[in-house]
């Protein structure tokens, strides 16, 4: 694999241009709260009222779109395709499963295979952090690379589109004290949305790890990192609980059983109970119900769970 350096500035300058317009969308760290702002604004110009039709554009007509997800996806390859068809562009799925990287093709020449046929934006999710820059800094001027999900590295949309949610359900994120409990150190989502938030000046972002889930500090500057779920949603305003990412977890020794994770570091009515009484409870998907987060409190009213995967599109 031939990722070259993923330092913050490089990267950074790699995805704004000299005008300070977006090439690609790789990583948050970087980005300015301005044009943050300027996404979200215009994110939530195409959500169109949950009982109207959905808003459509010919803003990609003529140009093609082509997933490609080396790691599984739901929400994330469904928002990148129905947003692609709505803005009238060509989408092209890579099935990767029945794909010559199956024999062997390396991603960089399943990348140019496609740039032959004409592909200008690609969207990728791979398990390996620095694929996306790697990929940006290898095609033709005028490609995008969109980074769908990268190791527990980042998940640049996710964390636009949590700060969407919370600020179209709670208002100005500078007014609200938001907590996020789980697996942070294996989280791409934790990494992006906390950085959207930090961009953003957050009131307050207390992030809760059980013991083994523990990020480093310095990935989450100004966070209050702890392992007390009770003093974390203390008086929050916005609870978001993540999946264990068993998947990316090397040393499990240290890790709490099921029980223990439950008892301790699940949401349910019980452990929010000293939040903000209008506390919301938000999670990125997919949730393991009855594990980091309870059903009933996942489809009460509560919830933004659905939201966010709306406003995901
Ligand atoms: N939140 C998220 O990335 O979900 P998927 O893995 O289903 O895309």
């Amino acid at each position: 694999m031939t990722t070259t350096s993923n330092n913050d500035s490089d990267i950074n300058s790699l995805q704004v241009a000299d005008d300070g317009s977006l090439r690609h969308l790789l990583t948050i760290d970087g980005l300015s709260a301005e044009l943050i702002r300027s996404i979200l604004e215009r994110a939530s110009a195409f959500l169109a009222p949950p009982d109207q039709p959905v808003i459509r554009s010919s803003a990609l007509a003529g140009r093609t779109v082509a997933n490609l997800f080396f790691e599984p996806s739901t929400r994330t390859r469904a928002s990148f395709e129905l947003a692609a068809k709505r803005l009238a562009a060509d989408v092209l799925n890579l099935d990767v499963s029945t794909s010559s990287r199956i024999k062997g093709e390396s991603i960089l020449d399943t990348i140019y295979t496609l740039e032959a046929m004409q592909a200008d934006v690609f969207v990728v999710r791979d398990a390996e952090a620095g694929v996306p820059a790697m990929i940006a800094r290898h095609v033709r001027p005028g490609i995008s690379i969109l980074n769908a999900g990268e190791s527990s590295v980042s998940h640049p949309t996710q964390g636009l589109l949590d700060v969407l949610t919370m600020q179209r359900s709670l208002g100005d994120v500078r007014q609200l004290t938001v907590c996020i409990v789980g697996d942070i150190a294996h989280s791409r989502v934790a990494r992006s949305t906390a950085a959207v938030l930090r961009t953003l000046g957050v009131g307050e972002l207390r992030l809760v790890a059980p013991p083994g889930m523990k990020p480093d500090a310095t990935w989450f500057p100004d966070a209050i990192i702890g392992e007390s779920l009770s003093e974390g949603v203390k008086n929050a305003d916005i609870v978001m609980a993540l999946r264990i990412q068993h998947e990316r977890i090397k040393n499990k020794s240290e890790l709490p059983g099921p029980d223990a994770y439950i008892r301790h570091y699940q949401l349910n009515e019980e452990s929010l109970s000293e939040a903000n009484a209008n506390v919301k409870v938000m999670h990125p998907g997919p949730m393991n119900r009855g594990i980091e987060i309870d059903g009933a409190l996942a489809d009460g009213p509560r919830s933004l769970i659905t939201e966010q995967v709306r406003n995901g599109v």
